[in-house]
């Protein structure tokens, strides 16, 4: 068996994301989209995140992945094309192989060097699955390579990551996932569901302070790409739940009045005053099921765990 192969859908474009950058910190409020947080090191804190105790989505999640993993299979049945949108550390996949055995695994991720590692150690643990390994960016439209589907398709995208987008990107991009499942295809996705604020809240600034640490390195990027001379002393970490919105907010607040400056523009901050750097959406059972209705999945099957803080649902 050979290694897995590798393609990149998308190249950097250094100009597009200075351009994007430039125009989000000119914008009132400011704001950097989430994508800017994963490079290599945002991706190895984001996978410090996952194993705070206050963090508890990704545990929650696996539990009921665990748990029901064969319920899944028995809906889809066995031996499909496994896409994974947003793969990182491809574990939460590996963990299905045993209930789905895959015939291929096409892990896509906007990281494609951490995908890399990741895949490669993958495969010598599952010579038997063919293994494609995909960098994209489907932040903005959902593409897949031409080779990525004989077979029938399941769609995996785990971690609430749909949270990142508002509810009106959330239907698009339900529906392009219908249409890139092809006939017969369904999509296992994870969300993140409404609680109280404090545990929320909590979940998003930890004590350890590694979420503080994740959105303060994209201070790091706006040097890296865009030249801009921010320094993560002056800012702190805030993260709040919006409840008319139902969603996280992270920002990055000015801890005094300072201007921002790079290679073309600049931006005046007064104390206080904050960085949007991502949201994160939180869902009712029925609001999800809802939407996903509303995407044109017909049938769906719906699992939760005994506090009712995660859940996830099969479409079809
Ligand atoms: C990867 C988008 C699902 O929203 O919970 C974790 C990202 N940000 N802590 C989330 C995140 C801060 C995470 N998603």
């Amino acid at each position: 068996m050979s290694g897995p192969k590798f393609v990149q859908l998308y190249r950097e474009d250094d100009a597009a994301l200075r351009g994007e950058l430039a125009l989000g910190l000119l914008a009132r409020p400011a704001s950097v989209s989430p994508k800017f947080l994963y490079d290599a090191l945002g991706s190895h804190l984001f996978e410090a995140i996952t194993e705070l105790p206050e963090y508890y989505p990704t545990r929650t999640e696996r539990a009921i992945l665990d748990r029901h993993a064969r319920e899944v299979a028995a809906i889809t049945g066995r031996g499909r094309t496994l896409i994974d949108l947003g793969a990182g550390s491809c574990e939460k996949a590996a963990r299905l192989f045993d209930a789905l055995a895959p015939l291929r695994y096409v892990a896509v991720d906007i990281s494609i060097e951490y995908l890399r590692r990741a895949l490669t150690n993958l495969q010598h643990r599952h010579p038997g699955i063919e293994m494609v390994g995909v960098g994209a960016d489907f932040s903005s439209t959902l593409v897949l390579p031409p080779d990525a589907g004989r077979g029938e398709r399941l769609l995996f995208y785990p971690g609430s990551s749909i949270g990142n987008f508002t509810p009106t990107d959330a239907l698009r991009f339900l529906r392009q996932a219908r249409a890139a499942g092809g006939p017969g295809g369904a999509l296992l996705i994870g969300v993140d569901l409404v609680k109280d604020k404090a545990t929320l809240e909590r979940a998003y600034d930890d004590a350890l302070r590694v979420t503080a640490a994740f959105n303060l390195n994209l201070l790091r990027r706006l040097e890296a790409l865009l030249g801009c001379d921010a320094r993560i002393d002056d800012f702190d970490h805030v993260a709040l739940f919006n409840d008319a919105e139902s969603r996280i907010e992270m920002h990055l607040q000015a801890r005094r009045p300072l201007v921002l400056r790079w290679p073309g523009g600049e931006r005046a901050l007064a104390a206080g005053e904050r960085i949007h750097t991502e949201n994160s959406y939180k869902y009712t059972l029925d609001g999800f099921e809802a939407l996903l209705r509303q995407a044109g999945f017909a049938r769906t099957a719906r699992w939760s765990d005994e506090r009712g803080w995660f859940a996830v649902f099969l479409a079809s």
